[in-house]
């Protein structure tokens, strides 16, 4: 590991009708042992203006925030990520042009994935703490303030940035560390920010059941690992569906959930109850926010609007109107096929199952991944754990038409954050799938707005 300051390009890019030049190293090791070298490195960019000494949305080269974005998507290998086009966007800046643009330095790990041999988890947060640490180990030469790390990430990549926020020095974490070689030296963030987080796996097909409860036709455009499907599922899906739907409340329970008020959040065994209402109220929000704005809601008729405000929902006619993505159990699939069932394998078994429903239920004798390799990929462990140093603050969004998981399970992401007395800013986009990174302009206002808070 080594970093020399000295040793950069200033660049120049225009995308558009706007320029932005920065500083970059690149292809940085930050890790003495890599298992995959050209995965297991960063770049890093500042801009130029701070070395011409003019400052940029009131920071300096001293105390701008390091913004540390992932591009893992389906737990595959995340590139280091550049200043350039919105991929299939032309003239269209993305969020590293962006965030660069606004002042903030961008430390960009590439992170492994599931595809590689040796990139299967633990090793997509093993490398993300890993890059963490290298910052960290070289803040004095490094631009930026080093204690004002924001992590940001959609789905998988949504799911490690609130990873990142929950478990900053856990020793859970040491052995993974240690065996790759990182800096011994703080791997605990400032701030999370996470779109449509893929996360808690090990709990996330009960969610799913709960919320789609007897939606049984599913409809899903393809990714290579994931191919384009329509049909109806088989009864034994179906079977499966009711099981771990009716399996949801007794998870729900033993959370302990409770809302601002402090009313607790609950499920009866048919699955109503507050945490419901609670769900629904986050789906309402989120169309008032559109209401506000002016959007037409009217073609959402499972919503019932009086006076301009969004006062009821038909649950169950939201859910087939934003219809079933994924097949009964939607993570740990019977027949381990699912992008989660990779992650969980190893090179010498390349899937396996993770919970204790699928294990039980396999079609194909799959082996199941150690309790704590579950765990370790789980931020909802940790949010309470003493040993764990929290960011101090999380940004999570999970638009209102996402059925990649259920919406339940960001909502108890923050719910147990926040009853942590961690700050979050957690929200449903109205109208908004499976997506990340567009909202940049609110996510970099609250960005500045906890590091003045912080100051
Ligand atoms: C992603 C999407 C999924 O539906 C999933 O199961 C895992 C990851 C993603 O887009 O990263």
């Amino acid at each position: 590991m080594y970093f020399d300051k000295n040793s950069y390009t200033v660049e120049e890019i225009t995308v558009g009708s706007e320029t932005v030049r920065y500083r970059a190293w690149r292809d940085l090791p930050y890790a003495e042992r890599p298992v995959v070298p050209e995965y297991q490195k960063l770049n890093l960019y500042a801009p130029e203006d701070y070395f011409e000494g003019r400052d940029i949305s009131g920071y300096t080269i001293e105390n701008a925030p390091v913004f540390m974005p992932n591009t893992v998507g389906g737990y595959m290998p995340g590139p280091a990520d550049e200043p350039g086009e919105v991929p299939n966007h032309p003239g269209h800046p993305n969020t590293v042009f962006r965030a660069l643009q606004h002042g903030y330095v961008v430390a960009a790990p590439a992170i492994r994935g599931r595809s590689q041999t040796g990139g299967q988890a633990p090793a997509c947060i093993a490398d993300y703490k890993a890059a963490v640490r290298w910052l960290r180990h070289f803040a004095e030469d490094l631009p930026g303030d080093q204690e004002k790390i924001i992590t940001n990430g959609t789905s998988a990549g949504g799911a490690l940035s609130a990873l990142m926020g929950a478990t900053g020095n856990h020793p859970d974490y040491s052995p993974y560390l240690k065996e790759i070689g990182a800096a011994e030296e703080s791997d605990a963030v400032f701030a999370a920010s996470c779109y449509c987080p893929i996360t808690n796996l090990d709990h996330a097909d009960m969610a799913y059941e709960w919320e789609f409860k007897e939606v049984f036709d599913y409809h899903r455009g393809g990714w290579p690992s994931f191919p384009a499907a329509d049909g109806e599922m088989t009864e034994l899906q179906k079977a499966a569906s009711r099981r771990l739907a009716a399996a949801f409340p007794e998870y729900v329970n033993s959370l302990g959930l409770k809302d601002s008020a402090g009313t607790a959040l609950t499920l009866d065994p048919d699955g109503n109850g507050s945490f419901k209402k609670y769900i629904e109220k986050v789906v309402l929000k989120s169309a008032q926010r559109a209401i506000d704005r002016g959007d037409d809601v009217s073609s959402d008729t499972w919503l019932t609007v009086d006076a301009g405000k969004a006062v009821s929902m038909d649950f169950a006619a939201y859910v087939r109107t934003i219809t079933r993505m994924k097949t009964a159990p939607a993570f740990d699939d019977m027949t381990m096929k699912s992008p989660e069932n990779n992650l969980f394998g190893t090179p010498r078994t390349p899937c396996r199952h993770f919970t204790a429903f699928g294990a039980a239920n396999s079609l194909v004798g799959g082996e199941t991944a150690p309790a704590g390799l579950v765990k370790v990929m789980n931020p909802m462990y940790y949010i309470a754990d003493p040993h764990a140093d929290s960011a101090l603050y999380y940004r999570i969004r999970h638009g209102e038409t996402d059925r990649d998981t259920s919406l339940a399970v960001s909502a108890i992401l923050a719910l147990k954050l926040q009853e942590q007395g961690i700050d979050v800013d957690y929200h449903s986009p109205w109208h908004v799938p499976h997506a990340g990174d567009y909202d940049l302009e609110e996510l970099f206002a609250w960005i500045d707005k906890i590091c003045k808070e912080k100051q």
